[in-house]
């Protein structure tokens, strides 16, 4: 069901979208500095956060030595691989701006199986966050995308993953074409502060749709309900409609 917090937007234009990501990143870091002195977030691949990125990267006085980044999900695929998400992230962004190396966590992912590249990334999270067992990472702000059967993350429709509850992050295997992931679950997702969907073109236009009307609570994008937390759904024209 759709949350009376939800927020949807749709811009006219791209260029807005970045604009306003941006100044709410800005916010979101700002107020997380304050009271924790450190920003954390967690990033997706895809194509739609390219232009983010690049704009980001452009964005003048952000604290890039408070900020720290991880990704929502990567592929099991070697680091330069075009179909690495955090390769893409370090080219469009982490390369461009002035963050400490210690405040990237990208998951080790190229060299190991999506079993053990998950686990040492809960491991990861675990560390960075001070969890005590049974405990879930607070994100201060968390970017998705969406696909067009209605994933997110590397949390695809009737997969077992959906079902996981104890796990930070999880293997996915998804063969071959797809790639072997490691994704963050839905307990991390839904303990975020802020979580923000992105999806541009005609072809979210009919997921987005059927996320909007809320009637199927299956997609896994719907399953994204920050427990605490806001969640905005960022939309061009042809996405949005
Ligand atoms: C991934 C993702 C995935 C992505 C959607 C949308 O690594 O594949 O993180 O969930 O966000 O598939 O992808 P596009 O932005 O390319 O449409």
């Amino acid at each position: 069901m759709k949350n009376s917090t939800d927020e949807y937007l749709v811009f006219e234009k791209i260029d807005e979208i970045w604009q306003f990501l941006t100044e709410r990143w800005r916010d979101i870091a700002s107020e997380a500095i304050g009271k924790k002195g450190r920003f954390s977030s967690a990033l997706s691949g895809g194509k739609t956060p390219v232009g983010f990125y690049r704009h980001l990267s452009t964005a003048g006085r952000l604290p890039w030595d408070r900020t720290h980044l991880f990704v929502a999900d990567e592929r099991c695929v070697p680091s330069d691989s075009p179909d690495n998400n955090f390769g893409m992230i370090r080219e469009t962004l982490v390369d461009k701006v002035a963050i400490p190396p210690e405040n990237i966590h990208p998951v080790p992912a190229a060299d190991l199986s999506a079993r053990v590249a998950a686990e040492e990334y809960e491991e990861e999270l675990k560390r960075f966050f001070g969890l005590a067992e049974g405990g879930v990472p607070e994100f201060d702000l968390i970017l998705l995308g969406i696909g067009e059967d209605g994933h997110t993350a590397s949390l695809f429709p009737g997969t077992a993953v959906l079902r996981e509850r104890e796990r930070l992050a999880a293997p996915v295997t998804m063969g071959p074409a797809l790639h072997d992931r490691v994704t963050l679950t839905f307990s991390v997702l839904n303990n975020a502060l802020n979580v923000f969907f992105l999806a541009c073109g005609k072809r979210k236009r009919t997921v987005m749709k059927k996320l909007r009307s809320g009637f199927d609570k299956t997609l896994p994008a719907a399953m994204v309900r920050p427990k605490k937390g806001r969640l905005f759904f960022l939309m061009d024209r042809d996405a949005g409609g």
